[in-house]
């Protein structure tokens, strides 16, 4: 009996490739996206790549053409749109993927719902080094996009290379998105073992450049700015 149960096991596994043509299955998707154009991620700039992705695989006779993926565009506004929507539309049906929000708060609060949910999410944004916390909070978040702290590597191996020790890091703290601080956090969050300073920028405190260069000469830093326009 064992030796038939492995046998049926091994046949199951044989045919898995020919069966997995004919399961349709449907896909309920939610997607965040910004009405508003000024974002790089808006629904206008990326809905046509999603929906060109969802006709290809329908279209390839491939592997997973028979399911069906029913795609729901829904507003981010980078605050709390998205994560009253999501919890609002699971009153009834829960999704069984969400694709986005890309902004880092707006990402965090949907992600923490999703993932005590079960429900797998991709984005293209949620950068910041605090997502890396796979153990709960953030256990079914998938970036498809480098992290900050990604990034940051790149910047440890040069201050390994060059034998550098110190670094002042320059930012703008807009306070809302925050894109600049936790971009720079990455850096911070990796290369605690260097010796650190900040020189924040902010809209109340802008940039005086006699007093960066006193910060300068009394670092003797290695400069690492990141100061751009929120979601340019
Ligand atoms: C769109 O987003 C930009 C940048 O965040 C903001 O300044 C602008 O007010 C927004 N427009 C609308 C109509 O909400």
């Amino acid at each position: 009996m064992p030796y038939f149960i492995s046998l049926c096991v091994y046949f199951l596994i044989v045919l898995n490739p020919v069966m997995t043509n004919t399961i349709t299955e449907d896909i309920d998707v939610l997607v965040f996206l910004p009405q508003n154009n000024s974002y790089l991620f808006s629904h206008a700039r990326v809905a046509p790549a999603i929906r060109y992705a969802q006709k290809r695989l329908k279209a390839d006779g491939g592997q997973y053409s028979g399911f069906n993926f029913n795609i729901q565009f829904e507003n981010s506004d980078c605050f709390y749109d998205a994560f009253f929507t999501l919890a609002d539309l699971s009153c009834g049906q829960k999704p069984d993927l969400i694709l986005g929000p890309v902004c880092e708060y707006e990402a965090a609060v949907v992600v923490r719902l999703a993932s005590h949910w079960n429900i797998p999410v991709i984005s293209a944004g949620a950068l910041a080094a605090g997502f890396q916390n796979k153990n709960k909070e953030y256990s079914h978040l998938t970036r498809i996009a480098p992290s900050y702290v990604k990034m940051a590597e790149t910047f440890s191996a040069m201050f390994e290379h060059f034998t550098w020790k110190s670094a002042l890091l320059i930012f703008e703290d807009d306070r809302e998105q925050r894109n600049c601080y936790f971009t720079v956090e990455g850096v911070y969050h990796l290369m605690s073992n260097y010796d650190i300073k900040t020189h924040i920028v902010t809209e109340e405190k802008p940039m005086n450049f006699d007093e960066l260069f006193q910060v300068m000469d009394d670092t003797e830093g290695h400069i690492f700015s990141s100061i751009y326009p929120v979601q340019g």
